[in-house]
């Protein structure tokens, strides 16, 4: 049996990313690549990257905390929490057990949930977990809440400026002015080898670049088909990208996301949608009418007349959701929760009434297109009062760039320090704002330690739950 609750989805974000970035373009030179590789071939500004004081577990204490703080939550009122991530700290202690001390410090430990991952796709399925709690028999009336957090490193190569490193937490309930259109979810799941980490001694993934956008763009048509469908059999009308306001995609870099979208608009020229492709872009695109789904994945012509003629589209339904992700940098499971905390912070004001269709990838493979209806909401839920919270204009503008020498050398560091137990970190939290966590130390047992850095005044210690 369901639960009453209607219109369940988020009703509140926050947003964190470290202060430590990389401009791509000082990276190119460095990198020895030619100019425009990173910024213009991916299409990205800037990579954001943990240093030694930061990792998943304190980015996900800090935003955690926040959120809290900020809307005025009573800690004792979170009735699930889920944690999607894909960066391995420990292979059995959930990142959720970390989250519990402060949740413990309320007297709240009757919390279900742990941690889902599969490469980017765990924050969806852990989004996906609290709603359906919510629309459950099993729901007690409190909130869910769901918290991506991951750090994004590659080895030396072309991978390494498609990094970055960001925690999104969400709270989950009914009445929320982003709720889910639940009927329409198309998924597409399969065995692949794009991207893996099957070195549990290394951060590092293995990872076949051309085959995990190849992989990526067979499961947007793939997850298309089904929502277009489901949403076809339900509302007794064609769907069409010009029913979505925005789109917003999982965002390993801004190129890839250009060209999901052109993807998307040759779909509805294959599906003869009219209210999508005007005669002009069906001429341009006739050519390719009777390519295979494969040779069109590997034809050049076609993704160039395809971005072409998406071109407009794109600038209205996309541009607006590549913000944080052009700034920040690949955030695996937060990538696409902070390409939608791009569009409420560029067009919260305009969002009520309007369509949001999410697009989900996890490598290996995981993939969902979903979609939200999205309404004003009540203050402290308010579109308003979540843009105003989340501030991503101050929190970008207060970044450090940091040279790519020295962004090198913290992820050599980093190399020794994965796995590794007995260490004392420099605790410079300098950089860091008032309210962030940051690692102190690990132990001879490997157990780790986190402070919140202070207003100078007073420090509140965070030790391993004693
Ligand atoms: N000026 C402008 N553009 C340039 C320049 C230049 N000087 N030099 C190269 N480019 C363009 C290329 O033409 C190419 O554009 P295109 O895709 O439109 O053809 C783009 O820059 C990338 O260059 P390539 O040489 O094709 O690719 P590279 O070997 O650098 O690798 C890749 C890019 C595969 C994305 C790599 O960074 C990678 O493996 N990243 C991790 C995998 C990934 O993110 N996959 C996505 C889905 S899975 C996930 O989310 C983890």
């Amino acid at each position: 049996m369901a639960s009453e609750a209607k219109d369940v989805g988020i009703l509140a974000m926050d947003i964190y990313f470290p202060p430590s970035c990389v401009l791509q373009e000082e990276l190119e030179t460095h990198d020895g690549v030619s100019k425009g590789k990173y910024t213009i071939g991916l299409g990205q500004e800037n990579m954001a990257f943990c240093t030694e004081v930061e990792d998943v577990i304190s980015m996900s204490l800090t935003v955690v905390k926040s959120l809290l703080k900020n809307y005025n939550i009573d800690p004792k009122c979170i009735g699930r929490l889920e944690v999607g991530s894909e960066t391995v700290i420990d292979k059995s202690k959930s990142i959720k057990t970390w989250l519990m001390q402060i949740f413990e410090e309320s007297g709240n430990t009757d919390i279900e949930g742990v941690d889902s991952s599969n490469a980017c796709y765990g924050g969806t399925a852990a989004l996906f977990n609290c709603v359906n709690w919510v629309e459950s028999n099993s729901w007690d009336g409190r909130y869910g809440l769901v918290v991506c957090t991951d750090s994004a490193v590659y080895a030396e190569g072309p991978a390494r400026p498609t990094g970055g490193a960001a925690a999104i937490a969400m709270l989950i309930g009914p009445n929320a002015p982003i709720s889910f259109e639940s009927k329409y979810r198309g998924s597409h799941m399969a065995h692949v080898y794009d991207f893996y980490k099957p070195d549990l001694a290394s951060e590092y993934p293995v990872v076949d670049g051309k085959l995990s956008q190849t992989c990526y763009l067979m499961a947007l048509d793939s997850c298309y088909n089904v929502f277009c469908k489901k949403y076809e059999k339900h509302e007794g009308k064609q769907f069409s990208i010009f029913d979505a306001d925005y789109v917003v995609f999982h965002s390993p870099y801004n190129k890839l996301v250009q060209k999901s979208f052109a993807r998307l608009y040759y779909n509805d020229f294959l599906r003869n949608c009219s209210s999508t492709v005007d005669e002009e872009s069906r001429e341009k695109l006739a050519p390719y009418a009777g390519l295979s789904s494969e040779e069109s994945y590997q034809s050049r012509d076609l993704e160039k007349a395809s971005q072409q003629v998406a071109k407009n589209l794109y600038e209205s339904k996309v541009q607006p959701t590549t913000l944080i992700p052009k700034q920040v940098g690949n955030m695996y499971t937060a990538s696409l929760y902070a390409a939608l905390a791009s569009v409420i912070h560029n067009r919260h004001e305009t969002l009520a009434g309007q369509r949001i269709v999410m697009f989900s990838y996890g490598s290996g493979l995981t993939s969902t297109m979903f979609s939200f209806k999205i309404n004003e909401g009540h203050h402290p839920f308010s579109l308003l009062n979540i843009a105003n919270i989340m501030d991503v204009s101050k929190k970008l503008k207060a970044r450090h760039v940091v040279p790519p020498k020295k962004f090198i050398e913290v992820l050599k560091l980093m190399e020794h320090r994965y796995g590794a137990k007995d260490f004392v970190t420099s605790q410079d939290t300098s950089l860091l704002s008032v309210g962030t966590y940051y690692l102190t130390h690990v132990d001879s047992k490997y157990r780790r330690f986190y402070d919140v850095k202070g207003d100078g005044v007073t420090t509140t210690a965070m030790s391993n739950g004693h």
